[in-house]
């Protein structure tokens, strides 16, 4: 199996064990992880499937997952970056909108991204030089230009209220001049609503390398951008990060660098702290 046929595997596997907790709602277990972050039993058996497929082709590989496997680069050597649900708020909720996301970065460049959103069976792929796909299909990011006609996503941290104000005022900014703004709750279906032109951009912070590892290339391999708030390409570990067309890309930028304090705009955290 190839890298992508091995990722695809696993993100379809994973899926099925995913529904098969939705379709028995009694034997999802929740449990705390921080004050409102969640996580579920069907979140850890998925992470042990994907890994378990992906180790039997790969035991070299390295492995950053977000239910037991942190890393804080992946600059040396093949990194596989899973998030076994993505929108585990949604699915404890039985909120019909949560991603399996396997991406594989070498040598701290993105090669592959899969991002299978489980209820709708939408499976987005992207291998860097190729392209994007849904579901087979080649897709590519919007061409609004005009911020008026733009529809936006963005997300809540779990996290990190203290300087809620200057995003609040972003929020505000976005309310008043684009033509709306989602909040559908997994970051990987909004960077894949990007790519696929649904979304014209996105925006969050507090989002962690497994939420982007994969999406990002996909939106990049649609013809999109993807960046942290200061506008550098040190997207996955950055925390803050907007994706979009390139104009409501720059769009996005503008109005962060209007609301927020330029430190802030530097920093991985919403106060400035390193
Ligand atoms: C979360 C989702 C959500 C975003 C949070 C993420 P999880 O991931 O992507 O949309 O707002 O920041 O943590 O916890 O459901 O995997
Ligand atoms: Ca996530
Ligand atoms: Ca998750």
């Amino acid at each position: 199996m190839t890298e992508r046929e091995c990722a695809v595997y696993a993100a379809k596997e994973a899926a099925k064990v995913i529904l098969s907790f939705h379709h028995q709602r009694a034997t999802v277990q929740t449990t705390f992880k921080g004050p409102r972050d969640l996580v579920t039993n069907a979140d850890v058996a998925s992470e042990k499937a994907i890994i378990s497929i992906l180790k039997a082709s790969f035991p070299e590989d390295h492995i950053l997952a977000e239910e037991g496997h942190h890393a804080t680069s992946v600059d040396e050597g093949r990194w596989w970056i899973i998030d076994p649900i993505d929108g585990t708020t949604n699915f404890a909720h039985a909120f019909p909108i949560f991603c399996v996301s396997i991406g594989l970065w070498v040598d701290g460049q993105p090669q592959l991204g899969v991002v299978l959103d489980v209820m709708s069976d939408e499976c987005f792929v992207a291998e860097k030089g190729k392209g994007s796909t849904c579901n087979g299909v080649p897709i590519h990011v919007s061409e609004t230009t005009d911020l008026s006609q733009s529809l936006l996503a963005t997300g809540f941290p779990y996290h990190e209220f203290r300087r809620s104000e200057p995003y609040l005022n972003v929020f505000k900014h976005f309310l008043q001049e684009a033509r709306s703004v989602r909040r559908p709750g997994a970051a990987t279906y909004d960077l894949c609503s990007v790519a696929a032109g649904r979304f014209d951009g996105f925006y969050e912070f507090g989002l962690q390398a497994w939420d982007v590892g994969a999406a990002g290339l996909i939106v990049q391999e649609a013809g999109g951008l993807v960046t942290n708030w200061a506008g550098g390409d040190d997207w996955l570990f950055s925390n803050k990060v907007i994706a979009g067309n390139p104009a409501m890309h720059e769009a996005i930028q503008k109005v962060l660098e209007m609301h927020i304090p330029t430190d802030v705009l530097h920093s991985p955290t919403m106060d400035g702290a390193s």
